[in-house]
């Protein structure tokens, strides 16, 4: 097996299929320390994790929070909204003062693509991307693949449809890099407002129609839709979006029986996928969720210099 080698984790377009092989292996022992009555090893004690969120999270910041205190880290939540961000302290200043407190690994969300890039050349310490603006948010994808992985063996060969605002998600363009670099094949479609240009340089195929994207797909990836979009005018109503793009059983009957509907949260329920396919017997969303805990367990103990886990 080979070794991690680098120092943060900012995005999947940068990273081998060898790498992305080893995450996703190293958080299979991780997840059953999920399993455990008593899900506490003392595998990072004595390292410091803090989360440095610029925008809202439940999913992401929590699922961090866990993983950092099952594997006996110290972890502390800077909220930007009761810090000295507020006083107009810079993301550089603010890094520098918890470097200088003795952080080992940051964890940053912030809105504006490459902010992570921006820390991890201003501190020592190991810097993963929790979401950057539209850019990429890459332990999403890491936790989707692994998903997939355990429901369907290998992730090479499998077909993916990605549906829904490709433009503005973070989501897609990580799990369009990730996945492709794993052998999978992944269809895109959303309104033409909402496609980026060019988007087949990354290896996904556009597909016109929601049925086109569906059918025979092995993985159905529903994207959260902003609401806020629908002031900038990129679709008509969301009554409208539901209806030429929103996932119901009907249109999932498209895709293979053993289908594997997923969504990375939050979800508008109604409007990008309907309650009962949500869920359904195909979703595994909440195993998404789950997952999401193992996968930042294996990140932070990479990005730690771990060698095999001592779980
Ligand atoms: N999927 C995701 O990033 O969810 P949160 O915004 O709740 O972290």
């Amino acid at each position: 097996m080979m070794n991690w080698k680098r120092k943060d984790l900012l995005g999947l377009k940068d990273l081998s299929a060898e790498e992305i092989k080893l995450i996703l292996d190293t958080a299979v022992p991780m997840k059953e320390i999920l399993g455990r009555r008593i899900k506490k090893v003392p595998t990072l004690r004595g390292r410091t994790v803090v989360t440095l969120f610029y925008e809202p999270s439940t999913r992401t910041r929590t699922s961090f929070e866990l993983a950092a205190k099952y594997l006996s880290a110290d972890s502390v939540n800077i909220s930007t909204s009761a810090s000295s961000v507020v006083k107009g302290e810079s993301l550089k200043d603010t890094a520098r003062t918890l470097a200088a407190m003795g952080a080992d690994v940051v964890i940053l969300r912030h809105p504006m693509a490459g902010a992570p890039v921006l820390l991890a050349r201003t501190i020592r310490a190991a810097v993963i991307n929790a979401g950057d603006g539209t850019h990429e948010h890459p332990t999403q994808a890491l936790l989707d693949m692994f998903t997939v992985r355990e429901k369907k063996g290998e992730l090479a060969g499998l077909t993916v449809a990605i549906i829904g605002d490709i433009l503005h998600s973070r989501v897609a363009r990580s799990n369009i890099w990730g996945f492709t670099k794993m052998g999978a094949r992944v269809r895109v479609c959303g309104p033409a407002t909402m496609m980026p240009p060019e988007i087949e340089v990354t290896g996904a195929q556009v597909c016109l129609s929601i049925e086109e994207a569906l059918t025979g797909a092995d993985v159905v990836m529903m994207l959260r839709i902003q609401l806020e979009r629908q002031q900038q005018g990129l679709f008509p109503s969301i009554r409208e979006y539901a209806r030429l793009f929103g996932l119901n059983r009907e249109r999932l009957s498209l895709a293979r029986p053993d289908a594997l509907v997923m969504h990375p949260g939050p979800m508008n329920r109604g409007v990008e996928i309907s309650p009962e396919v949500a869920d359904g017997v195909n979703s595994v969303i909440n195993e998404q969720v789950t997952n999401g805990v193992a996968v930042r367990m294996a990140l932070l103990y990479l990005l730690s210099g771990g060698g095999m886990p001592d779980a």
